[in-house]
């Protein structure tokens, strides 16, 4: 069956989390498009309902749960007038509850993880064949990608593209270890042919991914291992190819001088860089076991801002870590005014079932962790608007990539990641924009070329 024939299934499927799952989903719309099935977008159509699914916090695994529950509506409907939908979990749900995905909703047929994709047409198979509850959890991330890379996509105008998978780091209150398996760097050359690829299927800007991208060591071509700097200039020679930027760092991992050059030297590589740091108290990193400290986190900051002094930085934190003090907490919201972020992500702790952090005895109650919470947020949005404010009357180079809301408009990003909407049309072109108004997680202007 080909992709478009009248008799072809349709999947319909849904992403949770990070990037790294976002990028996952497309090459599992890839893989399948080439066992016959075409994507549909809404739920009602679909032969099969695949949820890409992310376990970092309690909220987001419990929301699979409270989707399964109106899939399984959808599911009974289907099957009283004749027809069959196959459910399938993938992601670091799947990898995380394996076979108790089953027990808690029964009417799920496929259990599947992070390094197993390329089984996916495999598992179909299987429950084609009337078998019940098939599940595939193996680490197997070399052939993960030897064989969902063969299948290439058209991701428009920004892409993804994972080049690490994995971490080794352990967190005490993570659960991507566990749900990603050990760090794994992909090579040189394969990348590379992706990247081609993507651009020739009109990509302007390639966004690098991994859970520790920083971490990356992949096998050069010249038969040596090659950092992520040396990765970053070799792709920044594809023509066309205008905008290169990478994520998730980690502070420990900055320590390849040919990536802080490639921030002086290569103007494909965009002047933002997004370097979680998670705390601002040494006793709590500590606890966390980042192997980091402020100070560490610091001076990297300033090296970048030596190579490249307009550099903007953004960093996840975690509040309410057990045992976190308000003096912990106070230095935290120091070390947002000593960096003077562009942008952050915040989060309370959430426990995750096999961390150690659960197994810590002072945790922080609620209340706590909400007020905190909400006086860091109000802390990032002033320095977020500060950040912006620098940029009336000024112009950014921005990348059109979507239709915004409103009549006419259309929706980018500058080159330091902030979100600018103005009046236009998609051109797929980097446009000049005058900017004239500031809004807290936007920035309006004119096209002016
Ligand atoms: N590899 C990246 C991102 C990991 S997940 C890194 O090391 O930074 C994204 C973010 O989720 C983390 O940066 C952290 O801020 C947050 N996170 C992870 N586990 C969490 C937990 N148990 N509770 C709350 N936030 C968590
Ligand atoms: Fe999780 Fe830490 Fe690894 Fe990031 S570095 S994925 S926070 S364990
Ligand atoms: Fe979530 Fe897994 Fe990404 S837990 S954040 S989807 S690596």
């Amino acid at each position: 069956m080909q992709n478009g024939s009248v008799s072809a299934k349709k999947l319909f499927i849904k992403t949770y989390g990070c990037q790294m799952n976002v990028y996952d989903s497309i090459k599992i719309e890839s893989l399948l498009k080439h066992h016959g099935f075409i994507v549909t977008q809404e739920i009602h159509d679909a032969d099969l309902v695949v949820l890409n699914t992310c376990h970092i916090r309690e909220k987001a695994a419990e929301k699979v749960y409270a989707e399964l529950g109106r899939i399984k509506l959808y599911k009974d409907k289907k099957r009283s007038s004749g027809g069959d939908v196959v459910i399938a979990v993938a992601g670091c749900v799947a990898q995380a509850e394996g076979a108790e995905i089953f027990s808690r909703a029964p009417f799920v047929d496929i259990v599947v993880g992070p390094q197993s994709y390329q089984n996916f047409p495999e598992l179909l198979q299987r429950i084609k064949q009337q078998e019940k509850w098939v599940m595939n959890l193996d680490f197997t991330e070399e052939s993960k990608f030897d064989n969902i890379s063969a299948y290439q996509d058209n991701q428009g105008v920004v892409a993804y593209l994972a080049i690490q998978e994995g971490c080794d780091k352990f967190c005490h209150y993570c659960v991507v270890p566990y749900t990603r398996g050990a760090e794994y760097s992909r090579s040189v050359s394969e990348i590379y042919r992706e990247v081609l690829n993507l651009v020739q299927n009109g990509a302007k800007e390639v966004q690098l991914l991994g859970q520790n991208v920083n971490a990356f060591h992949g096998d050069g071509p010249d038969g040596t291992v090659w950092g992520l700097g040396k990765l970053v200039k070799h792709i920044a020679n594809i023509p066309n190819l205008e905008r290169i930027r990478y994520t998730t760092s980690h502070p420990q991992d900055m320590v390849d001088e040919e990536l802080f050059e490639a921030h002086r030297d290569i103007p494909q590589l965009m002047p933002f860089l997004h370097l979680p740091i998670q705390s601002g108290s040494n006793n709590i990193l500590d606890k966390m076991n980042r192997k980091h400290t402020r100070e560490f986190y610091l001076k990297i900051i300033d090296k970048f801002r030596s190579y490249r002094p307009d550099i903007a930085f953004s960093s996840d934190f975690i509040v309410g870590y057990p045992g976190e003090t308000d003096e912990d907490f106070a230095d935290t919201l120091r070390i947002v005014q000593e960096v003077e972020f562009s942008q952050c992500y915040s989060f309370k702790y959430s426990p995750r079932p096999g961390t150690p952090a659960t197994l810590i005895e002072n945790q922080v109650p609620e209340p706590i962790k909400s007020q905190r919470l909400l006086e860091l947020q109000e802390l990032i949005h002033d320095y977020q608007m500060r950040f912006n404010g620098r940029f009336l009357g000024k112009k950014l180079d921005v990348l059109f990539d979507k239709v915004g809301k409103k009549n006419g408009q259309i929706i980018g990003r500058s080159q330091y990641m902030q979100a600018i909407f103005a009046d236009g049309i998609l051109s797929n072109q980097i446009a000049t924009v005058a900017i004239n108004q500031i809004e807290p997680h936007s920035l309006g202007g004119d096209i002016i070329a």
